[in-house]
């Protein structure tokens, strides 16, 4: 058989992800967080794993911070290191997916292709889209980081919300402003839509 690339793939002799799911007693999805810097992702990312972990199910978070700090520390914040950085993390989550697990992503992703690429390569079944729409006056208020008054003085090219866009999501399985709705509301509302799906 002729492989010009001579890359042959053995997916197929391992173990499957039905095995992995059955051993796990739950489904592999993705959980696509999407939002502002300082909307909330992280910390209803964080918040959400406690819950789903309490109820004896696996997750793994993958985290902007986090993630730019190891595999990803070779990238910066133009539009094209952006789409690396979302092709590299898709393909980790579909690794972990693949593998049963209930894996949440907390990345700006700011606009549609990006998120869109990131639904191709993990597949769109397991793939659930969350808006975190804090609007930008409030995570600027926020600023956590910092960031937002570096952005504003001209500290930060690129910076998301201010000199870079955020296209918000056309149809996402679930909208959540964290200026409204408690960090309870925004984790109950998750678990209700996550627990069914997630059921072998
Ligand atoms: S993404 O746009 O490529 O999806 P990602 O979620 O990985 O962004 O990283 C965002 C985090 O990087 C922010 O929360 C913030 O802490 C930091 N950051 C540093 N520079 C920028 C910038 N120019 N724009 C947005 N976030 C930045």
């Amino acid at each position: 058989m002729s492989n010009p690339n001579n890359i042959y793939p053995i997916f197929d002799q391992m173990m499957s992800r039905a095995d992995k799911e059955e051993l796990l007693n739950q489904r592999g999805i993705m959980i696509w967080f999407t939002g502002l810097s300082g909307s909330g992702k992280s910390t209803v990312a964080i918040a959400l794993e406690r819950e789903l972990h309490q109820r004896g199910l696996l997750c793994r978070i993958l985290d902007g911070d986090n993630i730019r700090s190891g595999i990803n520390n070779n990238l910066g914040f133009s539009a094209t290191d952006r789409v690396e950085n979302i092709r590299r993390i898709a393909e980790i989550g579909k690794l972990f997916v693949d593998t049963g697990i209930i894996t949440i992503a907390a990345f700006i992703s700011p606009n549609n292709d990006l998120r869109k690429m990131a639904s191709d390569i993990i597949g769109k079944d397991d793939f659930k889209e969350v808006y975190i729409s804090t609007p930008l006056e409030e995570c600027e208020k926020r600023d956590v980081k910092g960031l937002y008054a570096k952005a504003r003085k001209g500290e930060i090219k690129n910076f998301t919300g201010i000199s870079a866009p955020f296209e918000a999501p056309q149809n996402p399985a679930i909208s959540l402003d964290t200026s409204k709705l408690s960090l309870k509301e925004s984790v109950d509302q998750l678990l209700d839509m996550i627990l069914p799906l997630i059921k072998l």
